[in-house]
Formats: C-alpha cells, structure tokens, sequence
C-alpha cells in the first residue's frame, strides 16, 4: 500500500511517499518561513500564494525521490484541519484534483492526530525497530497547539485538555520577540538557554487544578514586564532570562503529561509538533518519565516539525 501524503496547513508545502503507513519512501519539503520572519509570524497570505507555486514541483519531487509514478500510488492522504483556511485550501483542492484525475481513493486527515503518528514512522532499512506501545497519552506541542489526547487508537483518540491561550509554540516565539532573539523563537531559546542555566529567575507556572489544560499567556507577560524592569541593569542576561522561561514552560508539559498517564492508566507518552524539538522537554519528559515506568517516544527531528510523512502514514495507517 503506497500512499502520496500532502500537507499545507501553514507556511510548509510538503508531499511524501509512505509504505504500508509505516516506511517513508521520500518526502520533500518547502517552507516560506523565511519571508515571515520581518512580520514575526505567520502572514496567510503570503504562505497560500507561496503553496499555489510550490504544491506541483514538490509533489513531483517526492514522486522522483521515491522513484514512483503517479501510476504507482494507491491512494493519497491530505491534511483537513486544522490551519489557515487558505493555505489548506490549496493542499485539499490539489489533492481533491489529482484522486479524481488518477481515480484514487483520498482520505482527509487531522493534522494534530498526524504529529502523535509521526512516532510510528520509519526509514525503510529501520524495520527492527520497536513501536510505541498502545494505549498512550498524546501530547501535541506546536505553534498553533498544545493538547493532551488520551490514544487508545488511532480510531479512538479523546481530548484530555488543551490551552486556554497561547500554545507552547507561540509562546517560545512571543518571548522570542520580547528578548530580540528574532523568529521562530522557540529554536533560538533552546541554543540560547544552554548557557543560562541559574536559580535566580523563576517564572511563574499556570496551574488549572483537576485540569489537563493548559495556560501560557501568564509566564510570557511575566517575561515581558521582567525584561522592561531589569533590561538596563548590569547584571541583566538574556540567556538566564531565556532558561528560566523555558524551564517554566516545559516543567508544566512535563508535570501535565505525567498525569495524565496517572489518570488514564497509560505507560506510553507520544510527543508530537515543533516544540517536540526542544532539548530540554525531550530529556526531561524521558527522564522523569522513567522513574515512573513510562515509555516517552519523540519522533526523529525531522518529523516533528510539519511534514507530510506523518500524513501519508496516518492515512496508510491499521492501528
Ligand atoms: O508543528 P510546527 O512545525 O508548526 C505548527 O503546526 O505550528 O511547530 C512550529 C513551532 C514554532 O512555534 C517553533 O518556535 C517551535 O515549533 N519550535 C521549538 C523548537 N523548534 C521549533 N520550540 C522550542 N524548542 C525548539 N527547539
Ligand atoms: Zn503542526
């Protein structure tokens, strides 16, 4: 079963080639990131103009890659929802084109429930490696997302909790913006925090009792009014001040996500989305994880971030 993955929810246009819903043939991405970045965030606009000229050379590109014809493909898989309504109108619309001209079965596929399945990707040689065991708790921390799903399977995902302002994302790239560091912030704060390490800032952590959501508007404003009281002092640092943020952040996905194995009964946790990325959630959430017995998988770098290999795997997927 070979799947042709599309997904265009936000500056990225990508296309990919899955086996089995498992093993990733080829998958190209473009992003329009750059042209962004003077704005410090998304401009819709300029990403959907950007994915008309990108959709058809990538697509094709992924199809050389894996060295397939359209012949070949036995269905696609695109991402629906969510994202900018213009930017997924041109991966659907393309997509919706090409399964009717190729007489192929199309199926349209959630992108948050995509990142938890970017755990069960593989390389074609990676065929002894082990997969996440099932049930798990899906955590989902992107720029636009920061959920907690309890996954039973992949036909049987519940929302546990979700923020309730900023995602995690948008929060590393807000704060990005207050330091200077540019855009997107959350790449840059890591580098920047590992030479920040202190116990002299603390920023605060939203707590929500009983609740699996989420809140993050609170430690980003307390970054901004720090930053405009302290910023003309000596001993004022831009990576302590980072550190501290992220420390703030990540000990509540940590926190959160542990709990919810607690409740749910779950010895799995799937990470998904950008912020998936980060150095510190990654040893962390492993970490204490481990003193609990739970297992904490994070998909390989490269599909964390939006891609379509986790599209065409979750449309090709059987769990
Ligand atoms: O999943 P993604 O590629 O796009 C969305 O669907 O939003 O995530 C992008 C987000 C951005 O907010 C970016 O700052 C964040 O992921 N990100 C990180 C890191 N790398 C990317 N956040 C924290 N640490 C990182 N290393
Ligand atoms: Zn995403």
């Amino acid at each position: 079963m070979i799947v042709l993955g599309i997904e265009t929810s936000c500056d990225e246009t990508s296309a990919a080639i899955v086996r089995d819903g498992v093993y990733v043939l080829a998958h190209e991405t473009v992003s329009s990131l750059k042209e962004h970045s003077a704005f410090g965030g998304i401009i819709p606009e300029i990403a959907s103009r950007r994915q008309m000229e990108y959709i058809r050379p990538v697509v094709a590109a992924s199809l050389q890659k894996a060295r397939l014809t359209l012949k070949q493909i036995n269905s696609i898989g695109v991402t629906s929802t969510p994202g900018l309504i213009g930017s997924l109108l041109v991966g659907l619309c393309f997509a919706r084109g090409l399964a009717r001209a190729l007489q192929k079965p199309l199926r349209e596929i959630d992108h948050i429930q995509a990142h938890l399945y970017a755990n069960f990707l593989r390389r074609p040689g990676e065929s002894s490696l082990v997969f996440p065991a099932l049930p798990a708790v899906g955590l989902v921390v992107s720029g636009g997302h920061t959920s907690l799903f309890d996954v039973r399977n992949f036909q049987d995902i519940r929302l546990l909790g979700q923020t309730k302002d900023d995602a995690a994302g948008e929060a590393f790239d807000k704060v990005g913006r207050i330091l200077g560091l540019g855009y997107p912030g959350g790449p840059l704060i890591d580098r920047l925090a590992k030479k920040g390490r202190n116990a002299d800032i603390r920023f605060p952590q939203a707590v929500l009792k009983n609740s699996f959501d989420f809140s993050f508007s609170g430690v980003k404003t307390a970054v901004l009014y720090y930053v405009r009281k302290h910023q003309h002092e000596k001993s004022f640092s831009l990576p302590k001040v980072a550190y501290a943020f992220q420390e703030s952040l990540v000990s509540t996905l940590v926190e959160k996500s542990l709990a919810a194995c607690q409740s749910t009964g779950a010895n799995t946790i799937l990470v998904g989305g950008g912020v998936a990325a980060n150095s510190v959630l990654r040893s962390r959430l492993v970490q204490e994880g481990q003193t609990q017995g739970i297992t904490v998988h994070f998909p390989p770098l490269e599909f964390c971030l939006d891609n379509a290999a986790m599209i065409a795997g979750l449309s090709g997927c059987s769990l």
